[in-house]
């Protein structure tokens, strides 16, 4: 399984580091949605799902936490721990979230807006989903 990770090029000076990012230039979808999760609780694992269509880019602007990718044949663990890189998560791909620290800040570009229906909310429908695309 390929992990995607992209690190963005900070704009720093004496002030401190800014990140920009842009659709199709930093970001390779446009950017229709974006959400944050914080006050994770310790212990808290969250996500167990997969998309249909959705393609999202997952940034712990603060503090850290893990992502489990799983492409239904193989899983990969990826720490998330700087707030310039960036976890390209395409569609069907199982993923959860844990780990987090009490100050963990997970922001998620989405390239579609809310939607229940492109979700797979169940693993087994989701290895069947994978296995017969
Ligand atoms: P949920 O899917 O349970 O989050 P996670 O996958 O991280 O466990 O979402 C929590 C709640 O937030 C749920 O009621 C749906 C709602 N929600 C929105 O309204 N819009 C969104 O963009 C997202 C991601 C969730």
């Amino acid at each position: 399984m390929q992990v995607i990770k992209y690190m963005f090029q900070p704009h720093g000076d004496v002030r401190g580091q800014l990140v920009a990012l842009e659709e199709f230039k930093d970001i390779p979808f446009t950017i229709k949605r974006v959400y944050y999760m914080y006050d994770t609780g310790e212990g808290v694992r969250r996500g167990f799902h997969a998309h249909k269509s959705l393609e999202q880019i997952l940034i712990c602007i603060h503090g850290s936490c893990k992502i489990l990718l799983d492409n239904g044949t193989e899983k990969k663990v990826v720490p998330l721990e700087k707030p310039y890189e960036g976890l390209y998560v395409n569609n069907n791909m199982w993923r959860e979230m844990f780990d987090f620290s009490p100050d963990a800040v997970l922001m998620v570009l989405a390239s579609e807006l809310y939607d229940e229906s492109d979700y797979i909310r169940n693993y087994d429908e989701f290895l069947k989903f994978v296995k017969e695309k």
